[in-house]
């Protein structure tokens, strides 16, 4: 094979590697997001390079569970980016910590009005301060260690495989120590990003 194929092989490996940890949650919206990965859609063109790539890949290196290794494989097929919530409701401060490569959504790869899915990578070293938003979201931790924080309670440190559930409306925040993180996260319900608030 070509790099070019295994690129591809990658990002088909990806979609069902994040279908295959999402069907571990015994949520309705999890349940949707399953069949949308199940049926896959189209293998994206190569992205251009994007600021972030060194440290997306350094999350990733040596990464053992199944959907770390796809993305780190399928890398250049990857459209990460800044995330797509509006400048005015999330400060540039915050949003340069962070990453995402949208997979399912509006406009996304697999398209979808009720369901929004992708990876998200976090800078070593920064706090995601207590956000919230209408939508219900599941974080799945797929490479490194960070502290999650949920409802401005305690903090709780998870690795990969760890499923982070927030309610929809619940403040919720991450901070991150010496390496980045990867991780997959899937919203349901309200999916307007307009709904997104810092708190
Ligand atoms: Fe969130």
């Amino acid at each position: 094979m070509t790099s070019d194929d295994d690129a591809q092989a990658a990002f088909r490996a990806l979609l069902n590697a994040l279908a295959d940890a999402y069907g571990q949650e015994d949520r309705p919206g999890a349940r949707e997001l399953v069949a949308l990965l199940r049926e896959g859609g189209p293998v994206p063109e190569p992205a251009p390079p994007y600021r972030y790539d060194a440290a997306i890949l350094a999350a990733t290196e040596g990464a053992r569970h199944p959907a770390a290794q796809a993305a780190r494989a399928a890398h250049s097929l990857l459209r990460w980016n800044a995330t797509g919530i509006l400048e005015t409701l999330i400060p540039t401060t915050v949003s340069d910590m962070f990453a995402v490569a949208p997979l399912v959504g509006p406009g996304a790869i697999i398209g979808s009005d009720r369901v929004r899915a992708g990876l998200f990578m976090q800078l070593s070293g920064s706090l995601y301060p207590p956000h919230a938003h209408s939508a219900e979201e599941t974080y799945i931790m797929l490479a490194g260690e960070a502290d999650w924080q949920l409802d401005l309670g305690d903090w709780h440190r998870h690795g990969p495989g760890a499923m982070i559930h927030h309610p929809g409306e619940a403040p919720h925040a991450t901070r991150t120590h010496a390496m980045p993180i990867l991780a997959a996260w899937r919203w349901s319900g309200d999916v307007r990003s307009e709904t997104y608030r810092m708190v």
